[in-house]
C-alpha cells in the first residue's frame, strides 16, 4: 500500500448526479469564495442537509487532491498529524577481511505523516467531516494551522517541529449540532476560526432534483414522494425524515414499475418501513396521531391510481400539518408533545 492509498489521498471529480440548482449553486459560490480568500469553510447543519455532499463538491472545484477524516472519539493528536513510531533499518555488513563477517543494524525512530501533515506539507484539500466527533482536545492542532498556517509537530525531528503550512491547503468541515449521541461541543476557539455556513433542508425544487437524480424516478413521482415526506417532516416536527428518504423511496418505486400508487398496499407499507424509526422516537401521544395520519399524508399526496397524482394545492390543503394536527385523532397532540 502507497502513502496516497494509506492516508485516504483521492481527487474528486464533480458527479453526474451531483444537482446544483440556483439554491445549492449560491452555497457552493460563497463556500468557493470564503476558501479562495483563505479561510476554511463549515458546512453545519440537521442530517441529511447534504453537508457531505457539498463539501465533496466543493472539494471538486477546487481541482487539487483531497485527504478525507472522518472525526472519531478514539482519535489522539497521532490519527491526525502523525507520530514517530515508526523506525527505520539500517544493516552494515564488513566483510572487510574474509575470514571476519561483521554486522551492524541501526534501528532509527522515523518520523511518519499522517492526514493533517500531509495536506498542510503539500498543499492538499482536507474535509473533515463530522469533526465534533472527535474530542475537542485531539482537534487543538487545528487551531494553529487554520490561524498562523503552521503546523506544530512535537514528535518530529527538532528541524521539522513546526511546518509551514502550504498556501494551496484548504479546509472544509462538516457537523450536525443536533446530533445528541457520539459527539462533542465544537470549540468556540476553532469554529471561529472558520466560516460556518449554516445548511437547513434543501428547499422542495431542489429535493424534487435530487429524488430524481438518484433514483431515475419521473418527475411527478419526485414530485408526489417529496411532497409526502416533507408532510411527514412537519407532521413529526423534527428533522427526518430526511432527503435520504425520499431517494429510499423513489429506488424501490422504480425497482417496482416506476408508480407511484396510494391504492398499492405494498406502497403503502414501504412509506411505513421507511418512515417509522422517525415515528418511533416521539412521545406516545405524537405517535399514535403520527401513525393515523401516516394513511391521511400517503392519500393526500400520491391518491390511488398510478397516473392521478393530485395537484399542489390539492396536496398542500389535505395534507396540510396544521389541517392534520386538527383532525380528531390527533386532538391535544400539541399539549402531549
Ligand atoms: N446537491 C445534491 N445532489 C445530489 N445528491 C445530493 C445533494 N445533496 C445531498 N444529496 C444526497 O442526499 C443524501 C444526504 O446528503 P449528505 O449525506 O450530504 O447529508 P449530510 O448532511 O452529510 O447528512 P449526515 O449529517 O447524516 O451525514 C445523500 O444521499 C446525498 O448523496
Ligand atoms: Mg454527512
Amino acid at each position: 500500500m502507497n502513502v496516497a492509498d494509506s492516508l485516504s489521498l483521492f481527487t474528486l471529480e464533480k458527479r453526474p448526479d451531483f444537482v446544483e440548482t440556483d439554491f445549492i449553486g449560491d452555497i457552493v459560490q460563497r463556500a468557493l469564495m470564503y476558501l479562495r480568500a483563505g479561510y476554511p469553510v463549515h458546512f453545519s447543519g440537521p442530517p441529511g442537509a447534504g453537508k457531505t455532499a457539498l463539501a465533496m463538491h466543493v472539494a471538486a472545484q477546487l481541482q487539487q487532491e483531497v485527504v478525507l477524516i472522518h472525526g472519531d472519539d478514539g482519535f489522539g493528536g497521532a490519527d491526525l498529524v502523525g507520530d514517530s513510531n515508526a523506525y527505520r533499518c539500517t544493516e552494515v555488513l564488513d566483510n572487510y577481511v574474509h575470514s571476519v563477517v561483521k554486522k551492524e543494524t541501526r534501528l532509527v525512530r522515523h518520523w511518519v505523516d499522517n492526514r493533517v501533515t500531509w495536506a498542510c506539507r503539500h498543499g492538499y484539500t482536507l474535509i473533515y467531516d463530522e469533526f465534533t466527533r472527535s474530542r475537542p482536545e485531539t482537534n487543538n492542532v487545528l487551531l494553529p494551522v487554520l490561524e498562523e498556517r503552521l503546523l506544530a509537530l512535537p514528535g518530529a525531528p527538532q528541524a521539522e517541529r513546526y511546518l509551514p503550512v502550504h498556501p494551496n491547503f484548504a479546509a472544509i468541515f462538516t457537523s450536525n449540532p443536533e446530533e445528541y449521541a457520539g459527539v462533542h461541543r465544537s470549540q468556540d476557539a476553532l469554529t471561529d476560526r472558520m466560516i460556518t455556513v449554516q445548511l437547513d433542508h434543501h428547499d422542495a425544487e431542489t429535493e424534487i432534483a435530487i429524488t430524481q437524480a438518484k433514483s431515475g424516478v419521473g418527475q411527478a413521482e419526485a414530485r408526489a414522494l417529496v411532497r409526502m415526506v416533507r408532510e411527514f417532516r412537519a407532521l413529526f416536527g423534527g428533522a427526518r425524515p430526511t432527503i435520504r428518504a425520499c431517494i429510499m423511496l423513489a429506488r424501490l418505486v422504480v425497482m417496482r414499475g416506476g408508480v407511484v400508487d396510494a391504492g398499492d398496499p405494498i406502497f403503502r407499507k414501504i412509506c411505513r418501513d421507511v418512515v417509522n424509526i422517525d415515528l418511533s422516537r416521539g412521545r406516545q401521544a405524537l405517535r399514535t396521531c403520527a401513525q393515523d395520519s401516516i394513511d391521511h399524508v400517503i392519500d393526500a399526496c400520491c391518491a390511488h391510481g398510478a397516473h392521478d397524482l393530485p395537484g399542489d394545492d390539492e396536496a398542500a390543503e389535505a395534507g396540510d400539518p396544521q389541517a392534520l394536527r386538527q383532525r380528531p385523532a390527533c386532538a391535544g397532540m400539541e399539549a402531549a408533545a
